[in-house]
């Protein structure tokens, strides 16, 4: 069987796709799943966040056209591979963007049978709705929209999910939404609580129903280079991303 691959997408910035990306590869990693992290934000947080650095190679070799096996480097744990991402990936960006068919430039690289070897493979996308998250979703089988439980949460939500439908249409209609992921829930507050709620009346059985609770955990094991199920794995953090990652087989 193939790899199932999951872009991690919102247009928002710190609404924790990256923290959702790292920790659901390394929650299936666990669960024996071999998977494969790319990092597609210049930012670089994910690779930085597994403890890692792109020397030489990075995913902008990889939307150059050179074969994936020749990028990926070995993540902190067992089972989870990495792409690494670095800063002149924003260059890239702007050349995907004038290239005709750019949009495809990573489908391409991940096809081929190049991603079989792999349970999972997880595209972690910068904070826009530009080439390089165009280019995850066409790749992708599935795109996992995280949230922040927040006030203005909900605000520009069904203008991305119409946008990731437009990517459907127009170029990969295997494109599905695994969910939207309610994270950094502070629990115990009603602001919280009401967010939760207006997100389940507006989608649904398209929202998680398992969410993820502002932890500091979560927020630390990166600067350790580790995802918080090897940081400390009885966090509260830890055991909800173990249990969206549980979800997220039975939602693929
Ligand atoms: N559940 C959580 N509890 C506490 N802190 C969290 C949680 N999720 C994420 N964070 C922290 O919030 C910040 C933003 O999270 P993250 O980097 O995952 O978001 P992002 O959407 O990838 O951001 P960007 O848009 O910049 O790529 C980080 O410092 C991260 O450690
Ligand atoms: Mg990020």
């Amino acid at each position: 069987m193939s790899a199932r691959v999951v872009a991690v997408a919102n247009q928002k910035g710190g609404v924790g796709k990256t923290t959702t990306a790292v920790n659901l590869a390394a929650c299936l990693a666990e669960a024996g799943e071999r998977c494969l992290l790319v990092d597609l934000d210049p930012q670089a947080n994910a690779t930085s966040g597994l403890g890692r650095r792109a020397n030489g190679h990075s995913t902008v070799d990889l939307l150059d056209g050179i074969p994936l096996r020749d990028l990926v480097t070995p993540g902190p744990v067992a089972n989870l591979e990495l792409v690494p991402a670095k800063a002149e990936l924003a260059a890239a960006t702007v050349q995907l963007s004038a290239l005709e068919g750019g949009e495809r430039y990573l489908a391409d690289a991940l096809g081929d049978g190049a991603v079989d070897a792999y349970g999972f493979v997880f595209l972690d996308c910068p904070p826009s709705f530009g080439p390089l998250t165009v280019n995850a979703l066409a790749a992708a089988d599935r795109v996992i929209v995280p949230v922040q439980a927040e006030y203005y949460a909900l605000e520009g939500l069904s203008q991305l999910l119409g946008s990731i439908d437009l990517v459907k249409r127009r170029l990969n209609p295997r494109l599905g939404v695994a969910g939207i992921l309610l994270t950094m829930v502070d629990a115990r507050t009603r602001l919280a609580d009401e967010v939760e709620r207006e997100l389940r009346t507006h989608f649904g059985d398209l929202v998680f129903t398992q969410t993820v609770p502002r932890s500091v955990r979560l927020a630390e094991a990166p600067s350790h280079g580790l995802p918080a199920i090897a940081y400390d794995r009885r966090s509260a953090g830890a055991e909800a991303y173990w249990k969206v990652a549980m979800e997220l087989v039975e939602r693929t």
